[in-house]
Formats: structure tokens, sequence, C-alpha cells
């Protein structure tokens, strides 16, 4: 008998709670609202009760036709969707996209938008949310070392590839794409990160786990109130345990190398420094205690992986799903691919003169650039626009990139697939820079735009290029069921195709 109004009772009070925090919810988003609702207008929500809860779920399921719908509506001005608790600004046209990049970060800031996503304090730790050095490590000394650290990237390229897609035979082998492209970059990034390490089928596992992880502990942060929140990722978060799992790792690898650091600072004896990412974090960390120890320095390292693969996996695995759907396009990119290296050998050199690569890996990105909006910034002190709108403090404004992408202002025939556009482009007008992958601009923002465009791209573009150009010189490949496999939708965020499967023989 006293079982069940003590069953009842504990119900009723996870009931309560329940409501609690939805009402928190409701008010809270009720509150940050109210500012917005005049100055800008809203799409995707519909009319009557409940109406932005009502438009936010729909946009979970239709995020993407939603942000086509307001740039359409309102070319060249702001309009503004609903998140789950809270509205995002979307900007649209040229003028406002350059309004976001010159606009200090004290005014519309990176950082602070990531967090509003992210939580960074709860899942990438306290020291990467207040002191997020890796970005000034990424920007310098990892991108200017690309060039003497390409032999060894390229090594891992080919070893990662034998093991992966033995295609040794003229019989065809079916893999599963992703599964099979996202351990490869694992694999070579972080031999620029940590070197031979790179190989441990555990690491690889925690690399490629890490970002999901972050972003699921992020998804279910989002439910649960800001105080509440440290408690909850006490119990349930993934920060932790990543972290002890990759000490073990690379621990024992940056005490060594701290203990040499303080012995021979970067002169050590036979100049047997190794050239990686740790040797960078460490200079950059010299002189701040905070930064300078083995879990500060492993929760870089993480954190730079996060920001790495999967993003770098995406862009690859796009890229691959259209040369396979458009096989027309790899013999002329062969023949490009082994008269340059005939000339420069397996260089960076050489990936900045595959015109062609570039251009197919570029129009891959802005057909298909793995969401619906980019360049997420959160309003620090209310914003005015060069339109005259105002985004207050507080919200968060992001660019339409996918339409930005596709628009025909911007682009002739921007809903057609055409892998050679900006190679033309590059020999009409001379300017060799202007439209290679690695440049943002209000018109291709997969990098994001402006100070804090991603300081990873260069690699990014250096490895994906070198990986696309070894796949057309060793393997004959296409897709198991012939066609580009659709992308996977979640409200803005679209990923690449995580099911489709691939087919490699040796090359004829
Ligand atoms: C194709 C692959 C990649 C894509 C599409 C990509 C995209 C982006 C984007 C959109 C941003 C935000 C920029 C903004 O909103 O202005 C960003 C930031 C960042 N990315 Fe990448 N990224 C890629 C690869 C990489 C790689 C390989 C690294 C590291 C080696 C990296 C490191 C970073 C870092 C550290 C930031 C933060 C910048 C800051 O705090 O100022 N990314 N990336």
């Amino acid at each position: 008998m006293a079982v069940v109004p003590a069953t009842l009772n504990s119900t009723t009070l996870v009931g309560a709670a329940i409501l609690a925090v939805l009402l928190l919810v409701v008010l809270r988003s009720f509150i940050s609202h109210s500012d917005l609702d005049k100055a800008i207008p809203s799409v995707g929500v519909p009319r009557g009760p409940f109406a932005f809860y009502r438009g936010a779920w729909s946009f979970l399921k239709n995020g993407r036709a939603v942000t086509r719908e307001g740039y359409l509506k309102y070319p060249g001005r702001a309009f503004k969707v609903p998140l789950a608790n809270r509205w995002l600004v979307v900007l649209n046209g040229r003028t406002l996209i350059d309004d976001l990049r010159k606009a200090p970060a004290d005014a519309l800031c990176f950082h602070e938008g990531t967090n509003s996503i992210l939580f960074l304090e709860h899942t990438l730790g306290h020291e990467q949310h207040h002191d997020p050095y890796q970005a000034t490590v990424v920007r310098t000394p990892l991108t200017r070392n690309i060039a003497v650290c390409f032999p060894v990237i390229r090594d891992e390229v080919i070893a990662a590839f034998d093991d992966l897609v033995p295609a040794t035979t003229d019989e065809w082998t079916t893999v599963p794409a992703m599964q099979t492209v996202l351990p490869i970059i694992s694999r070579v990034t972080n031999r620029f990160f940590i070197g031979l390490k790179c190989r441990d089928p555990d690491y690889i596992k925690l690399t490629t786990q890490f970002a999901l992880d972050v972003t699921s502990d992020a998804m279910w942060l989002h439910l649960v109130p800001s105080f509440v929140r440290p408690l909850a990722v006490h119990l349930f978060g993934h920060l932790e345990t990543a972290t002890r799992s990759a000490m073990k790792h690379v621990g024992p690898m940056i005490q060594h190398r701290l203990e040499m650091d303080d012995k021979y600072g970067r002169d050590w004896p036979n100049a047997d420094r190794p050239n990686d990412l740790i040797s960078w974090l460490i200079d950059e960390a010299r002189g701040h205690p905070s930064r300078r120890n083995v879990r500060n320095l492993t929760r870089t390292l993480l954190n730079v992986n996060f920001g790495a693969i999967h993003t770098t996996t995406q862009g690859f695995l796009h890229a691959l799903y259209n040369l396979a759907a458009h096989l027309q396009y790899v013999e002329p990119l062969r023949e490009e691919i082994e008269r340059v290296v005939k000339a420069e050998g397996w260089t960076k050199t050489a990936m900045g003169k595959m015109v062609k690569l570039d251009s197919f890996m570029k129009e891959s990105a802005r057909f298909v650039p793995g969401g619906a909006v980019m360049g997420l910034r959160k309003v620090l002190k209310d914003f005015t626009f060069s339109d005259g709108t105002t985004a207050p403090a507080g919200v968060l404004v992001a660019v339409g990139v996918l339409a930005e992408h596709h628009d025909e202002a911007n682009y002739v025939n921007g809903g057609t697939f055409d892998p050679f556009r900006f190679a033309r482009m590059r020999d009409d007008c001379g300017e060799g820079t202007k439209h290679q992958m690695s440049t943002p601009s209000h018109d291709f923002l997969v990098f994001g735009i402006g100070r804090t465009a991603c300081p990873g791209r260069f690699f990014a573009v250096n490895e994906q290029k070198l990986m696309m150009a070894h796949i057309i010189t060793t393997y004959d490949f296409k897709l198991k069921d012939g066609v580009f496999p659709e992308d996977e939708w979640i409200a803005v965020l679209g990923s690449a195709n995580s099911t489709a499967e691939m087919m490699f023989r040796k090359r004829k």
C-alpha cells in the first residue's frame, strides 16, 4: 500500500520539475524575443497558439526550406527563424555579410556565438572557453609548416588508404564511405598533429567520437537550466572521460616534450625536436602556466581535433560523392594531377598548381556547403546593419550560406554543378588567389568570413586535395548506387550521407 503514494509522489515531483523547466524556457524565450519582434520579420512561424514553438518544431525538419523562403522573400535584408528556445537572425546579401565581416568582436562575437550553441565551458572545458589560443597556433605555425611536413602527410595518406581501401586486385571492393573516410582523415590530420601515434585504433576512435560527444552533450544541455548544467555535466558529460583517455595516449609524450623544453628550449640535441602541433602548442604556451601543462595541452589538442576532423570529412565526402556521380571529370583531373606531379613532385607547390582539382573541390563545397547558415555570431551590444535593421544584444545572427551559394546574382547557373567554373574564372581574370578554394568571400562562405574565418583552411584544402589526387591516381571508383547520395538534414545542418557505399578497384 505504501508503495503507491510514494510512486505517485515521485511522479508528481518529476512532472512538476519538467513543468518548471518548460515554464523557465518559455519565460526566457518570451523575454529575449520581445525586442526583436517588431524590428525583424519572421519566417517559418505559423499563426495561432504556441506559434513560436510550432515553428521551431517545424524548423527542425524544414530548416533548409525555411531559410530559402526567407532569402527569396527578403532579398538583401535580415529575417528571423525560430530555434528551440530563441530566434536566429539570418542575413542576406553582400552588404549585410560585409557588415558582419567588418564588425568588431565586441559587437558581433564568433566565440560567444559558438558558446551559445555548444556551451564551451562544459563541452570543451573552462580553459578552452576562456583562453582559446589554438586559433593562433593553427593560423601561424601550423599553416607555415604544411609545406615542410607535406611528405609526412602524404606518407599517411598512402598508408591509411592501403589499410582501409586495399584495392590491390582488378576486383571491385565495396566500402561504407563515411566509416572509411572518417578514420582516414583522423589519421592523416593527426600525423601532422602528433606523429605516428595517429595510427592507434583507440586514439582514432577517441578523436572521431569526441566531436559527436561534444555535439550531443551540447544538445541535451540546452534542455537543462543553467544552474543545473555543472552537475548534469559532471554526471553525464563526456569531456572528463575523453580528457583522461586522451591523456593516456598523448600525456607521456607531452610530459617528455615539456621536460625537454625546460632543458633545451627549442634547440634539442641533434635537432631532434618533433615538428608537430604538440611542439607548436608548447611554443605558444611559453610564459603561460595555465596553458603549459599536460592536461591543458591535451584538451587543446582535442579541441583542434574537434574543429578539424568532421568538417574535413564532410567536405571531402561531398566532393568524393560529386566526383563519383560525375565520372566524366575523372580523366581531366587525372591529366592535370599527373602533369603537375611530374613537374613538381608530390608537394604543396604541386597542390597549388592543381587548378582544376581546386575548382572541383570548391564547386563541390559551394554546391553542398554542409549547412544552410554559417558565420554564427552573438550580438554583444545592439548592432545596426547598413540597411537600418538593429539586432539587439543577446541575439544570434548568421549568414544564409546555402541560398547565397546558389543565388544567380552570385553565380551564373548557380543551381548547376559546374566543377571547373572557378578554374575558368581564374583563366578569365588572372586573379589566382581570389577564386581558389581557401579564399573566403561573400559568395563562398564554407570557411566563414572575416577575422575568424577558419584558420585551418589552408591545411584542410591541401589535405582534401592530396587525398582526392591520391584516389584519382590510384583507383577506379564508383558509387554503389550510381547517384549522388542525399544529405541528411536536421534544421540548418546538412551532413553528408552516412550510409552510402563506394566501390574501389586498382586503377586499370
Ligand atoms: C573543410 C574543413 C573545414 C571547414 C569547412 C571549417 C570551417 C570553419 C568555420 C566555418 C569556422 C568559423 C569561422 C567563422 O564563423 O568566421 C571555423 C573555425 C575554426 N576552424 Fe575550421 N574548418 C575546417 C577545417 C579546420 C581544420 C583542419 C582546422 C585545424 C587544423 C580548423 C581549425 C579551426 C579553428 C581553430 C577555428 C576557430 C577560429 C577562431 O577561434 O578564431 N578547421 N572553421
